[in-house]
């Protein structure tokens, strides 16, 4: 019988190894004569563990982790011969704490599925959204996905399906779905696993969207540090065109669909949807004042969706399990799962898909075990570079677009970047103001030139050259930025600043705040 085994090709288990650990299980297999099937799967997203291997086994998958080559002699020993005794043993990875404890829509058969067999993702639910949307008007598609709740999980938490009506309503000859998978936030991946790791969901979601519409033709901007991405993406592609799940009558329906992959060329302002479709359009990627918003008037001038990764891979499965399914996760106005990506100097770091209203305390001292380096967590940065740096004090934050809104920061992307009581929150600040410096587009003069002197001011008060004056100058330039700025990348640098400052102050030379839950 030929043993199933299972290796993520997923970039961050490349980078430690799992190319050599797939070798070297290959070559311990053929020294044994033993016969072997090696499936290139995604990564669950449990990144310490990484490589993970997971063989088929009586009670279902059996997975052991983290694995280098030297052990695959071992390991596999130990899968043939059903030994659960093996150091790097786990059992089941659905049993694993992290991966047990979350509630999987979006990321349900990463990890699970070859990311290249249209076969795979069929046999694991794959389609059904597509299936039903089918045999809906447009408009129905459009309440179900408005009724869902879903809001973009690109950052802005823009309600999904008012974005979709807009393009609906909004006559042309031709329009465009753009899917945006720049994901240029520090501490996020969760984009980059989808692409890797179930890219089909993604092309569902956006032959769903393209429908409901009226759009023919769908692009999926890619920054071009996921080359892994970009292969499986073309290559998934292409066996959805062979399938018809793109093209012309999709499965047998008069719709028409298809898709291209576009890359990037690494600017983090490519992210901003006006700039991105720039950036499409063969321009330097600018910010495009607004209105006219994408909907009415986007790519080449013709109504456009742009939804981010995580927005478009949800949709399948509103449509397959129904609206009501999935606005029933969640609190408050947050409906359905945030993949919640954690990174830093954290004891666990991975993809944790949970319902909104999870505390970040919860998160971070709860599924992420604390710090890598076993110091106390003193700040937790959420929704990249442009997102709030929150104290211990504020760990009681559930995860909701408006409660981080009212606390000053965002949740944008999910991304939570963790650092022990070693960081500088000074320099924080200052590497906040200078990415904004770097990065801007250079349109609006409040952060083209605000960054800059931004960066000056904090550089006066780290040095103690009149700190009282230039931490009002600071206070004033971040309100101008806030409420100056064209786009979030001026508008929101505040934040982090801000933060910084308020909520450790005594990194910028005045006494500490007094912490209520320290
Ligand atoms: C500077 C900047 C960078 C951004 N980067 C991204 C990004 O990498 N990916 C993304 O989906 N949205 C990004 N956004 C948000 C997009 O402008 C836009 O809101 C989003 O793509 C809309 O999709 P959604 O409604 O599905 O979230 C960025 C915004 C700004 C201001
Ligand atoms: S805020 Fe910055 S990035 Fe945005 S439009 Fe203005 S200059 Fe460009």
């Amino acid at each position: 019988m030929t043993l199933r085994l299972f290796v993520p090709a997923d970039a961050g288990a490349l980078a430690v190894g799992s190319d050599e650990v797939a070798r070297a299980l290959q070559v311990a297999a053929d020294r044994r004569k033993a016969a072997v099937e090696i499936v290139r799967t995604g990564s669950r997203g449990l990144y310490w563990l990484e490589p993970m291997v997971e063989v088929v086994a009586a009670p279902g998958r059996i997975a052991y982790g983290p694995v280098t080559a030297a052990d695959a002699e071992s390991v596999l020993e130990a899968a043939l011969g059903g030994d659960d005794k093996h150091p790097l043993h786990l059992g089941k990875p659905e049993g694993i704490d992290f991966l047990q404890t979350q509630t999987r829509l979006t990321f349900a058969r990463c990890g699970i599925v070859d990311p290249r067999s249209l076969d795979d993702y069929c046999t694991h639910d794959g389609g059904k959204g597509l299936g039903r949307a089918l045999q809906m008007s447009p408009a129905s598609v459009i309440e179900e996905v408005t009724q869902s709740g879903l809001r973009g999980r690109g950052g802005a938490g823009f309600p999904t399906g008012i974005k979709w009506k807009t393009v609906a309503d909004t006559a042309a000859d031709q329009k465009y779905i753009v899917c945006n998978a720049d994901e240029g936030d520090s501490g996020s991946y969760a984009d980059r696993m989808i692409m890797e790791g179930d890219p089909f969901v993604l092309i569902e979601g956006m032959a769903i969207a393209g429908i409901a519409v009226g759009a023919t033709q769908g692009f999926i901007y890619v920054r071009s540090e996921y080359p892994h991405a970009i292969s499986v993406l073309n290559d998934a592609i292409h066996a959805a065109r062979r399938s018809s799940m793109l093209g012309r009558n999709i499965a047998g329906s008069p719709f028409m669909f298809d898709l291209e992959v576009r890359v990037g060329a690494g600017a983090y302002v490519c992210g901003e949807e006006t700039s991105l479709l720039d950036s499409l359009e063969g321009k330097r990627g600018v910010v495009r004042a607004k209105p006219p918003l994408p909907a009415h008037k986007g790519l080449f001038g013709k109504p456009t969706v742009i939804n981010n990764v995580l927005s478009l891979a949800s949709i399948p499965i509103i449509l397959a399990k129904g609206a009501t399914f999935y606005r029933d996760f969640g609190m408050g106005r947050s409906r359905g799962t945030m993949p919640i990506q954690l990174a830093g100097n954290v004891k666990y770091p991975g993809l944790y898909e949970t319902a909104f209203g999870i505390t970040l305390g919860e998160l971070v001292d709860g599924i992420g075990g604390g710090t890598r380096s076993g110091r106390p967590v003193r700040a937790v940065q959420v929704g990249g570079p442009l997102g709030a740096y929150f104290p211990r004090s504020l760990f009681h934050l559930p995860f909701d677009y408006e409660a981080f809104a009212k606390a000053e920061g965002l949740i944008g992307h999910g991304g939570v970047v963790v650092f022990d009581n070693t960081v500088d929150m000074a320099k924080q600040a200052r590497f906040a103001m200078e990415f904004c410096a770097i990065e801007s587009c250079g349109k609006c003069t409040p952060c083209r030139v605000g960054s800059t002197r931004g960066v000056e001011v904090i550089d006066r008060i780290i040095r103690n050259d009149n700190r009282a004056d230039n931490t009002a100058l600071l206070e004033d330039l971040c309100h101008t930025m806030k409420f100056g700025s064209l786009c979030a990348l001026g508008g929101f640098t505040p934040y982090p600043v801000m933060s910084a400052l308020t909520h450790f102050p005594e990194d910028f030379g005045a006494p500490p705040k007094l912490q209520a839950a320290e």
